[in-house]
């Protein structure tokens, strides 16, 4: 049998147990993913044990409590609290979602919280984002016209303004991104879900004039066509959108145009 060894210093060890209160009542355990880079020990996984009754329904609630009142140096992103802003992604219960959407109650056994797969970390669930957002800028992800609007507005129609349903509402989170296998082999070359969803965004508004353009961009081998329609991205994405539709979608305006 082969066996694969990982390299010196990423195993992940156990960690620190931080007890209830001997009066709480409703105890969950939550396993966290912990890593300071500056320390240069090995990641670990601490065990917080919490009371459900002194604590918010969500896994976001959970994590805030601990930072609160256990230990202040666990390191990670969070600011709308309501599945808005996209800074809350983290691996749960084996899952890429936002934490502060993921009910405790739906988690069964202990909740296991890593960082987003595949991802470069910063310390404890905050990841290295750089690299997708460079991805991100390189879509040009605005509008781009040169005509002179008409009125001094662009509009549109009913219909030309829900081509762009579904891919509106995405609040750039990566947990698609870095649920993707093909991501994960080929992060520099290959765009991923939620920037290609992105792309799609742009290519379908009707008040864009530079549609050929972003075909262009887009029209590579590793870019747009590393997809290979797995459909990880959709089945994980907190905000049950379908960036697997849109990646097929550019792939039909590609072979439509040839
Ligand atoms: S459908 Fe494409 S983008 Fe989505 S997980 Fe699969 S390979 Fe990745
Ligand atoms: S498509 Fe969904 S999972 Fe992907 S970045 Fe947007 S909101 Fe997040
Ligand atoms: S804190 Fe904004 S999406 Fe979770």
């Amino acid at each position: 049998m082969v066996e694969f060894s990982l390299p010196p210093g990423s195993k992940v060890r156990p960690g620190r147990t931080y007890k209830a209160a001997a009066d709480a009542a409703r105890i969950k355990r939550f396993n966290v993913y912990r890593y300071d880079p500056d320390t240069g020990d090995n990641p670990r996984l601490d065990t917080f044990e919490i009371d459900l009754d002194a604590c918010g329904p969500m896994v976001l609630d959970a994590l805030l409590k601990i930072k609160d009142e256990v230990d202040t140096t666990l390191a990670f992103r969070r600011s709308c609290r309501e599945g808005v802003c996209g800074s809350c992604a983290f691996n749960i219960d084996g899952t890429n979602t936002l934490a502060c959407i993921k009910p405790i109650d739906e988690v069964p056994g202990d909740v296991k919280i890593y960082p987003l797969p595949h991802m470069a970390v910063v310390k404890d669930l905050v990841v290295d984002l750089s690299l997708a957002y460079a991805q991100y800028a390189a879509i040009k992800p605005w509008l781009q016209a040169d005509s002179a609007a008409a009125d001094g507005e662009r509009c549109q129609s009913p219909e030309e303004r829900a081509k762009l349903d579904g891919s509106w509402e995405c609040v750039l989170c990566f947990c698609c991104q870095t649920s993707c296998p093909s991501y994960w082999w080929n992060e520099e070359k290959y765009l991923g879900p939620a920037i290609l969803l992105q792309a799609y965004r742009w290519i379908a508004d009707s008040r864009d004039e530079h549609t050929a353009e972003r075909l262009d961009f887009l029209d590579d081998p590793f870019r747009l066509y590393r997809c290979h329609t797995i459909m990880n991205c959709t089945s994980t994405c907190p905000k049950d959108l379908n960036p697997g539709k849109a990646i097929a979608e550019i792939k039909k305006l590609q072979a439509q145009r040839r």
